[in-house]
């Protein structure tokens, strides 16, 4: 059993296509032991509650600094002492010490064709907006290894999405989960779990 935190900050949809996969069978062998968020509010841990998942918060606004913080998120994480952490629509920046704990054991889903519309400033609707404001006829989702940088470690799996005219951020959004987020964050989890993954010389590969 690969046992995974999973960290979010809002509606939790990629948690709950987690949550679903391994209900139906398509993500086999992980057990997500544990919930962060570091909203109070997040529709996720609502998910998290009806999955009977153990949920807890740890927001920045409750520490003096962040490296208080960022003490008190590492706690959090091992205390459930996971083998991978996902982190899915998380907006809270990784502590640096919890990325060199958890070296190529830290995913994340950006709602783009990296290295397109990433780095800093680039979250949730933005990455939308940036999109079609640029005008790419393609855009997608990625789901990376997490190092240092924002937005800069080991791709292991990108989706396309076709923009259509008349989008709008929100719907690009909407079709870029539906068709390539709930898709390849499960399934990139299940490949995780099977073994099948290796990271070397900053690039990822999946085993045939
Ligand atoms: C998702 O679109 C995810 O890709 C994005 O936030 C959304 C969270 O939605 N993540 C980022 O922009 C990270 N840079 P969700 O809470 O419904 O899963």
């Amino acid at each position: 059993m690969l046992k995974t935190v999973i960290c979010v900050s809002g509606g939790g949809t990629n948690l709950q296509a987690v949550i679903d996969g391994i209900a139906r069978g398509t993500i086999n062998n992980v057990q997500i032991v544990r919930v962060i968020s570091n909203n109070k509010k997040a529709y996720a841990l609502e998910r998290a509650a009806q999955a009977g998942i153990d949920a807890v918060c740890v927001s920045p606004r409750d520490y003096e600094d962040r490296e208080q913080f960022n003490e008190a998120f590492l706690k959090k994480v091992e205390e459930a002492d996971p083998d991978l952490i996902v982190l899915a629509g998380f907006l809270v920046v990784i502590p640096p010490q919890l990325i060199r704990r958890y070296e190529n054991r830290i995913i994340n889903i950006h709602p783009s064709l990296i290295p397109s519309f990433c780095g800093k400033g680039y979250y949730g609707l933005k990455v939308h907006e940036a999109a079609l404001t640029r005008g790419v006829k393609v855009t997608g989702a990625t789901v990376h290894f997490v190092d240092e940088g924002t937005d800069t470690g080991p791709i292991l799996m990108q989706k396309a999405v076709a923009v259509e005219s008349g989008d709008t951020p929100e719907s690009l959004q909407r079709r870029v989960m539906e068709e390539a987020e709930w898709v390849i964050l499960p399934a990139c989890l299940d490949l995780i779990a099977a073994g099948k993954v290796t990271v070397a010389k900053g690039q990822a590969h999946i085993a045939e």
